[in-house]
C-alpha cells in the first residue's frame, strides 16, 4: 500500500513540476561533480518526509535545510521516507557522498563544509522552486549518486560594499546567492578612498562621518554625485551578524581594510596619517597613509584590533595594492627613511610597512592577506595568502616566491567590467561575458600540473565604482546582473571544472536547469543574447538558449514577439532582446544601430586643458579629454561643429566615459542651431545629456551650476553622435 502510494505521489510530483516553467528531468548540477551517476530511482519529499542527523556540528545544516524543504526532524533513523545527514571522517572536510533512493536520501560528509555542500547538491535535485523556501509537496529528488568534493579550497568572492554601500540586508541575500553555488570565501571590501563601513567603537567618526560622502561630509565624492550624501555603514553588531549567517552557509569572512593605500575615507576623518608635505607642513588631503609615523602604527593597532575581534577568520586583507609612492617621497620623513637605509625604492616603504602591520596582526592571532603588489618584497609571511589581481602572469610570479595564491586576474574574473561593448560597466579591465570566465584555462595561460596543484582558488570581485550610477535598488539590482551567471562560470572552474569542460555542456546545464534556478532564487540575472543575422534584406534572430526572443523598434517602449526574420532595409532599428522568467539579456541590434559619425567640431572652455590630454583630441574624437583643474559654477564646455549637424541623437558627457567620476554635478546643456542663440535643453543627469531627434545643431554648450569639490580633476568626452536613418 505504501509503495503504491508512493508511486502515485511520485507521478503527481513530477506532474507538478512539469507545471512549472520548463524544467527538465535532467541531473544538472553546477558546479558539476567530481563523480556523478544517474539511475532511476527517485526518492519524494513529502510532508512526512524527516532528516534525521545525529552529529550536533551540523545541527544548523538542519535547521537551514528545513527553511527550504518544510520537513520534520527525526531522531532516529526511520524505515523509509527520510534525509539523512552523517559524517564519515576518512572523508575530507569539505567532501560529501550523496545517494538517492526510493527510500532515502543519504549524505555523508568529512566536516560542515561537506554536509553543507550535499544540502547544496540536494536542492539542485529538487525542483528549482526549493530556493523560494515555498516548494509543493511532494517534491522529487532526482535519482543519482555523487562522490563529490572541491579541488580549490577557496572560492571566493569580493563584495566591494565601499564604493557602492549595500545594507546588511542585502549583504545576506548575497551570502545566500554565492552559498548555493558552494562559494566558501566571503572577501568584503569595507574600506576604501569612498567609505569606511564598519563600526570602530574606540574611533567612531570613521564610520559614522567617513561611512558617507557628499553633502557636509568631508569626504570627497570622487564617485557618483557629491552634492547628495550618500553612504552608510555596519555596527559591530551588524557585522557579527553577518559573520554568523555567513558560518552557518560554510562561508568564512575576510575582512579587508585597505592599507596604505586606498585610504581616503581614514585620511578624511585622521588628516594626522597623511605625509607631510615636503616643506614640512602637514597634509590635508591624500590617500596614503604616511609610512613612518609611529602614531599610525598605534592608531592603526587600536582599530585593525577591534576589526579582528569580529572576525573568527585567521586571515585578515590589509591591500597593499596601487600605492602611489608620491607622497613618500616627498614626505621629508619617509624620504629620510629610505635614505637611511639605503634605498631610492618606495617599494621598500611598502614591504616596511607591510611588515609592520603584519606584526601587529600576529598579536591578534592573523595572517594577513594582501594584493599581489605587496608581494614581492620579501618580508611577507609565507602563510600570507596573495590575490593576484593583475594578470594571470603575475599570478604565476607571486606563486614563484612560494605564496598561496588566489586567482582573480582582472582580465577574467573582474565583475564590474562590462559584458559586452555596448552594456554598463566599466572597460578597463576588459569587457567579457560568463563565456570568458567559463575558458578559463590553466594551461592556456602557461602553469603546469605541478604549479596548478599549487593554486589555493579563485575569486570573482564585484568592485563597485559603476554600480552606483544606476541609482536605489537599482545598483543592487545591477551588481547582481554583473555577478549571474558569470559567478556560475567561476563556481564551476573553483570547483574543479569536472566533466567535459566544454563551454556547450556547460551552458545547456545553465540555461535548461539553472535559470530556473537563478529566477526562483530571485536573482536579476543576465541572459546571453541571441545573435542578430542580416542577409539579403531578412533580419533574423538565431536563438542560443529556451528563453523568449522580442523587440523594439528605436525610440519606442513598445515590447513586440519575435516571431520569424523581418524584411527591412533598415536592419538598425530593430532592438532584441531574450527574456526568461524576468530575467533579461541586454539589447543587441544589427551593427548599424552603432554606427557613429564624427563630423568637424572644436572644443573650448573656460578652463584650460592639461597639453598632454589637450582639447585638440576633439578633431579625432577622443574619449576623455582632462581639464588641468577642477571647475567652479559657470565654468562651460563649448563644442562648435563646422556645419549644422544632422542626426537621431547626440549624447554629451562630462566625467570618465565608464564610471561616474569626474564629472559636472550641477549643470545644464544648451544648444544653437544657429550659432549665435543658445536654448536651455537638458540638465546633466550624472555628467550627461542626450537629445533625441534633435534640429541640426551648430554648437552645443555644457554650463557648471555648482562648484565642484576641491581637489577634483573633471574630464569631458567627445559627443556621442548617431547618424539618422
Ligand atoms: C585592485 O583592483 N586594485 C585590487
Ligand atoms: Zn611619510
Amino acid at each position: 500500500m505504501k509503495r503504491l502510494l508512493l508511486a502515485i505521489a511520485v507521478i503527481f510530483a513530477v506532474a507538478c513540476s512539469k507545471t512549472t516553467s520548463n524544467q527538465t528531468n535532467e541531473v544538472a548540477i553546477i558546479p558539476q561533480p567530481l563523480s556523478l551517476s544517474k539511475h532511476n530511482n527517485a526518492f519524494v519529499v513529502l510532508p512526512s518526509t524527516t532528516i534525521v542527523c545525529d552529529v550536533e556540528e551540523f545541527a544548523p545544516i538542519v535547521k537551514y535545510s528545513q527553511e527550504y524543504m518544510k520537513v520534520g526532524v527525526a531522531t532516529k533513523v526511520p524505515k523509509n521516507n527520510y534525509i539523512s545527514i552523517s559524517l564519515d571522517k576518512l572523508l575530507a572536510e569539505e567532501e560529501y557522498h550523496l545517494a538517492v533512493s526510493n527510500d532515502s536520501v543519504q549524505i555523508v560528509a568529512g566536516g560542515y563544509g561537506g554536509a553543507f555542500n550535499g544540502v547544496q547538491t540536494l536542492f539542485q535535485l529538487l525542483p528549482s522552486e526549493v530556493y523560494t523556501k515555498q516548494m509543493r509537496l511532494p517534491a522529487v529528488v532526482k535519482g543519482c549518486n555523487v562522490k563529490d568534493r572541491p579541488k580549490f579550497a577557496y572560492r571566493g568572492f569580493l563584495l566591494d560594499v565601499a564604493r557602492t554601500f549595500m545594507t546588511k540586508e542585502n549583504v545576506l541575500r548575497y551570502i545566500d546567492y554565492i552559498a548555493y553555488h558552494k562559494i566558501n570565501k566571503l572577501h568584503w571590501h569595507l574600506t576604501d578612498n569612498q567609505g569606511w563601513r564598519i563600526e570602530i567603537k574606540s574611533h567612531p567618526n570613521l564610520a559614522k562621518v567617513g561611512g558617507f560622502r557628499g553633502g557636509d561630509s568631508p569626504i570627497n565624492a570622487a564617485l557618483g554625485k557629491w552634492d547628495e550624501k550618500y553612504g552608510g555603514y555596519y555596527t559591530q553588531e551588524e557585522i557579527s551578524e553577518v559573520v554568523e549567517y555567513a558560518k552557518v552557509r560554510n562561508i568564512e569572512i575576510i575582512p579587508e581594510i585597505d592599507l596604505p593605500g586606498h585610504s581616503g575615507a581614514l585620511a578624511a576623518i585622521y588628516p594626522e596619517v597623511l605625509c607631510k608635505k615636503a616643506d614640512g607642513t602637514p597634509r590635508n588631503t591624500g590617500i596614503v597613509v604616511c609610512a613612518t609615523k609611529e602614531s599610525n602604527y598605534l592608531l592603526l593597532e587600536e582599530i585593525l584590533a577591534e576589526v579582528c575581534a569580529l572576525f573568527p577568520s585567521k586571515h585578515f586583507h590589509i591591500g597593499g595594492d596601487e600605492v602611489n609612492m608620491s607622497q613618500w617621497k616627498s614626505c621629508p620623513d619617509c624620504s629620510a627613511w629610505l635614505k637611511k637605509n639605503g634605498y631610492t625604492d618606495g617599494h621598500k616603504l611598502e614591504d616596511m610597512f607591510i611588515g609592520r602591520i603584519q606584526t601587529i596582526l600576529a598579536k591578534y592571532g592573523k595572517t594577513p592577506s594582501v594584493w599581489n603588489e605587496a608581494a614581492f618584497g620579501g618580508g611577507l609571511s609565507k602563510e600570507a595568502w596573495v590575490h593576484g589581481w593583475k594578470s594571470p602572469k603575475v599570478c604565476k610570479q607571486v606563486m614563484a616566491e612560494g605564496y598561496p595564491t588566489i586567482f582573480m586576474p582582472q582580465q577574467f574574473f573582474y565583475f564590474d567590467m562590462r559584458q559586452s561593448e555596448h552594456e554598463n560597466g566599466a572597460i578597463w579591465g576588459g569587457c567579457f561575458d560568463i563565456r570568458k570566465v567559463y575558458s578559463f584555462d590553466f594551461a592556456k595561460e602557461g602553469f603546469t600540473p605541478e604549479e596548478v596543484a599549487q593554486v589555493k582558488g579563485f575569486e570573482a570581485a564585484a568592485w563597485s565604482e559603476v554600480f552606483l550610477s544606476q541609482g536605489g535598488d537599482k545598483s543592487i539590482d545591477f551588481i547582481e546582473y554583473q555577478t549571474f551567471p558569470r559567478l556560475c562560470a567561476l563556481a564551476e572552474l573553483a570547483w574543479g571544472k569536472n566533466g567535459s569542460g566544454e563551454w556547450q555542456e556547460f551552458h545547456n546545464r545553465l540555461y535548461k536547469s539553472h535559470y530556473d534556478r537563478m529566477a526562483d532564487m530571485g536573482l536579476n540575472f543576465r541572459i546571453t543574447p541571441p545573435n542578430v543575422k542580416y542577409e539579403n534584406g531578412l533580419l533574423s534572430i538565431e536563438k542560443i538558449d529556451n528563453s523568449a526572443v522580442y523587440y523594439r523598434m528605436e525610440g519606442s517602449d513598445k515590447r513586440l514577439s519575435y516571431r520569424g526574420a523581418i524584411r527591412t532595409s533598415q536592419p538598425g532599428r530593430y532592438l532584441f532582446w531574450a527574456e526568461y522568467r524576468g530575467a533579461k539579456s541586454p539589447e543587441v541590434a544589427h551593427s548599424s544601430q552603432y554606427k557613429t559619425i564624427k563630423p568637424k567640431v572644436t572644443l573650448t572652455s573656460s578652463i584650460p586643458d592639461q597639453p598632454k590630454h589637450g582639447y585638440h583630441r576633439v578633431a579625432d574624437y577622443y574619449m576623455s579629454m582632462r581639464t588641468s583643474r577642477t571647475y567652479k559654477e559657470g565654468d562651460w564646455f563649448l563644442f562648435e561643429f563646422e556645419e549644422p549637424v544632422e542626426c537621431r541623437s547626440i549624447e554629451f558627457v562630462t566625467g570618465s566615459h565608464a564610471v561616474p567620476s569626474r564629472l559636472i554635478t550641477k549643470g545644464y546643456l544648451e544648444v544653437s542651431h544657429d550659432g549665435k542663440t543658445f536654448h536651455h535643453v537638458a540638465e546633466l543627469n550624472y555628467g550627461r545629456a542626450k537629445l533625441l531627434n534633435p534640429k541640426p545643431i551648430k554648437a552645443a554648450r555644457i554650463v557648471a551650476t555648482s562648484d565642484d569639490v576641491p581637489g577634483s580633476q573633471l574630464r569631458i568626452c567627445s559627443p556621442i553622435i548617431y547618424p539618422k536613418w
